[in-house]
C-alpha cells in the first residue's frame, strides 16, 4: 500500500502501532492490557510533559514518548530504569553486529567470574553464566545508550530464560517446554538486543532514573502513578520476584551487593518501601498525591487491593479540590491448574483527578 492509500490514524492509534515494537516482558501489574484506555486518556488530558515514577516495565513511559510527550521515568529499581533508557532516553543509537560479536563473543577482558561463583548450579547453565560475567566486562567499558541497550538486552534475556520470570526457585520446576527456556543465554541475548533495537524511535528528549517516587521531580503536566497494589494477604514484594534480574543491572553492584549467602537461591535482600502493606500504603499515597497535586493525575488500581475505590477517590478530592473521573475494567483471572481452575473477576481502575 503506497503512504498516500494508508489510512489516516488518530494520535492513539498511531502510538500504541509503535507500542508494538516494544520488547514484552513479563513483569508483575504491568499495564499492557490497558494501553489503549490509558492512551485515550493521555489523549484528552494533553499536555507536553508526562512523569512516570513507578515505570517497571517501561511500556507506559514508551506509549506516552510515542504519543509526543517529553517523559521522565524512575523507579526504586535499577532494572527497570535500564529498560526505558533504552527505548525512552535513547532516541537513535542501536547495537551494531560488531557490538554485538564484542558482547556476545565470549571474550572476558578481565577474567570476572561473580556470576559463575555465585550461581553455579543454582540458576541457568555454566555457558550461560560464564557468558554474563563476559559480557559484564565488555559492557564496563561502554557509555550511554549502548551501554543502556546492552543491559536492556542482558535484563529481557534473563527474564526469558527463567520459568515464569521469577526468581523464586531454582531450576526448571515451572518448565513448561517454552524453546527460550533452554535457549543458550548468548543467543537469546542476541535476539532481544534485536528487539531492543527495533524499538528505538526518535520522539521528545525524555530522561530516567534510579529513585523513590519521594524524590522524583515534580512539575509534568500529566503524572501517571501507578504504584504497587497492597493486596490484603500475600505481598506484592518486586525484589523477592526480580533480585536477580536487579543484580543483573548493575553487575550486583560491581559484586559488592550484599548477597543472602545463607538462601538457597544466594538472593538479594527485599527493600523496603511504604506501597508495599496495606499498613503504610494510605500515608504513602496521600504524601503521592500531595506531592504531585498541581498535575493531572493519572492512577492506576485494582478492586482487589487496599484501600478501596471510595477512599482512593476522598483522598484524592481533599488535594484536587473535585471529585475524580474513575474508569472501571473488568478482567478475568484465572487461578490453579486447569481442571481446580477458578476465576475471580477484578476491576482495574484508572482514575483521574485533573
Ligand atoms: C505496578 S508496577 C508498575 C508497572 C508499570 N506501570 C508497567 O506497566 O509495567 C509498580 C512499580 O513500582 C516500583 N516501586 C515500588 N515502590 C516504589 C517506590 N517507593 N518508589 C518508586 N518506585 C517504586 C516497583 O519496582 C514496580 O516496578
Amino acid at each position: 500500500m503506497s503512504s498516500a492509500q494508508q489510512p489516516l490514524l488518530d494520535l492513539p492509534l498511531r502510538a500504541l502501532t509503535q507500542v508494538e515494537q516494544y520488547p514484552h516482558m513479563r513483569y508483575m501489574g504491568s499495564k499492557y492490557r490497558l494501553l489503549p484506555t490509558l492512551a485515550r486518556v493521555f489523549e484528552e488530558i494533553g499536555g507536553q510533559t508526562a512523569l512516570d515514577p513507578f515505570t517497571g516495565s517501561g511500556v507506559v513511559s514508551y506509549l506516552l514518548k510515542a504519543m509526543g510527550f517529553e517523559v521522565t521515568s524512575s523507579d526504586y529499581l535499577n532494572f527497570p530504569v535500564a529498560l526505558v533508557q533504552a527505548a525512552c532516553v535513547n532516541q537513535s543509537e542501536r547495537l551494531t553486529q560488531d557490538d554485538l560479536a564484542r558482547i556476545a563473543g565470549g571474550c572476558n577482558s578481565d577474567d570476572r567470574d561473580f556470576i559463575s561463583r555465585t550461581y553455579a548450579g543454582r540458576f541457568f547453565t555454566p555457558a550461560d553464566l560464564r557468558f554474563l560475567d563476559a559480557a559484564w566486562s565488555q559492557i564496563d567499558q561502554m557509555e550511554g545508550s549502548k551501554r543502556h541497550l546492552a543491559i536492556a538486552s542482558l535484563v529481557l534475556a534473563a527474564a526469558r530464560k527463567q520459568p515464569r520470570g521469577v526468581f523464586t526457585v531454582t531450576g526448571l520446576r515451572y518448565d513448561d517446554g517454552r524453546a527460550s527456556l533452554h535457549m543458550p543465554l548468548d543467543e537469546q541475548f542476541r535476539k532481544c538486543a534485536a528487539a531492543w533495537n527495533d524499538a528505538v524511535f526518535e520522539g521528545r528528549k525524555c530522561q530516567a532514573a534510579q529513585g523513590d517516587v519521594a524524590v522524583a521531580p515534580s512539575g509534568a503536566d500529566l503524572v501517571y502513578l501507578d504504584p504497587p497494589y497492597a493486596p490484603p494477604r500475600d505481598d506484592n514484594d518486586y525484589v523477592k520476584r526480580y533480585w536477580f534480574l536487579e543484580g543483573l543491572a548493575t553487575y550486583w553492584d560491581s559484586g559488592t551487593a550484599p548477597v543472602m549467602a545463607q538462601t538457597k537461591t544466594r538472593k538479594l535482600p527485599k527493600r523496603a518501601t511504604p506501597f508495599g502493606s496495606k499498613q503504610t500504603i494510605v500515608s504513602a499515597l496521600a504524601a503521592t498525591f500531595d506531592k504531585f497535586r498541581d498535575s493531572t493525575l493519572v492512577l492506576s488500581y485494582g478492586s482487589n487491593a487496599v484501600p478501596d475505590l471510595d477512599s482512593l477517590t476522598g483522598m484524592l478530592r481533599d488535594v484536587k479540590g473535585s471529585a475524580p473521573e474513575v474508569i472501571e475494567l473488568t478482567h478475568r483471572y484465572h487461578f490453579g491448574t486447569h481442571r481446580a481452575a477458578t476465576r475471580r473477576e477484578a476491576v482495574e481502575y484508572v482514575v483521574v483527578a485533573s
